[in-house]
């Protein structure tokens, strides 16, 4: 069973005055299968963020079908899933601990009982256990991005979704992270992450969904997709070259 199926999703944004529409989702289809990896890649302005937008239903599209473990999103599996924004907007007068409290009475109400056990667990896990007392806004931008993880992770979620999770990080910063995202595939999590680098997917995916203009270039093994295209810029290329009527 896929744990999430996109099937021939569309959006449009309204242009202003003397603009025109842009469709900026063009059949975007794709799944993922459970307990797998899949890297999310495209350049900037692709349409990663909308997709994902789309598919929480943050934004109506226009078209498309979505289903989670089998169904249409549903408060049931809202709490089997864990999301990290691509500019999640976090309140800097709570704690680390605070801020993990109110995404968990968010997700459950009030009445689940081993709070503090999840928290510690994810604030370990993310290395922010012991500034979990500290206001976020005393955090620098990596401990920001990490407390945001820490959110996505604290339910143990089966499925978890993160929009550019690596986005402005150092070298340790994105060591760390993808340290943490190895912790969660041991958990036997369906992962699905976007970025706008190949090389992020590699060390993490098994799988790829390569968005190009608002268009599915590619979906399936990372493997075949390095044997056929080695690099995005060639994947670009040879689309541009189909779509031109070359190939
Ligand atoms: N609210 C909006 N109104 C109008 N256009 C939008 C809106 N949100 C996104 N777009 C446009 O949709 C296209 C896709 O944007 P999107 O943010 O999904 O790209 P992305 O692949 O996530 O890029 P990035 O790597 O920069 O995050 C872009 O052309 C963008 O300008
Ligand atoms: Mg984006």
């Amino acid at each position: 069973m896929s744990v999430l199926l996109v099937e021939k999703l569309n959006k449009t944004f309204k242009g202003g005055l003397f603009e025109k529409d842009r469709h900026v989702l063009q059949d975007v289809s794709f799944h993922l299968p459970e307990g797998e990896t899949t890297g999310f890649v495209g350049s900037n302005g692709a349409g990663k963020t909308t997709t994902i937008k789309c598919i929480f239903d943050f934004i109506r599209p226009d078209s498309g079908r979505i289903d989670f473990f089998g169904s249409p999103l549903s408060s049931e599996s809202k709490t089997r899933i864990g999301y990290l924004p691509e500019r999640p907007y976090l309140y800097e007068f709570l704690t680390g601990m605070e801020f993990l409290r109110l995404h968990w009475n968010l997700c459950y109400g009030l009445t689940q009982k081993d709070f503090i056990e999840r928290a510690h667990e994810a604030l370990k896990k993310v290395d922010l256990f012991d500034a979990r007392d500290r206001r976020l806004r005393t955090y620098s931008k990596g401990m920001l991005q990490r407390a945001g993880i820490a959110q996505a992770i604290l339910t143990r979620p089966d499925l978890l979704i993160l929009d550019e999770p690596m986005s402005g990080l150092d070298p340790d910063g994105r060591a760390l992270v993808k340290d943490i995202l190895r912790e969660e595939q041991k958990r036997g999590v369906t992962l699905f992450f976007s970025s706008h680098l190949l090389q992020d997917m590699e060390e993490l995916c098994s799988r790829l969904v390569v968005v190009n203009k608002g268009k599915i270039l590619y979906e399936g093994a990372l493997t075949q997709f390095m044997a056929e295209f080695q690099s995005l810029e060639k994947a670009f290329q040879v689309q541009k070259n189909r779509e031109a009527g070359n190939v």
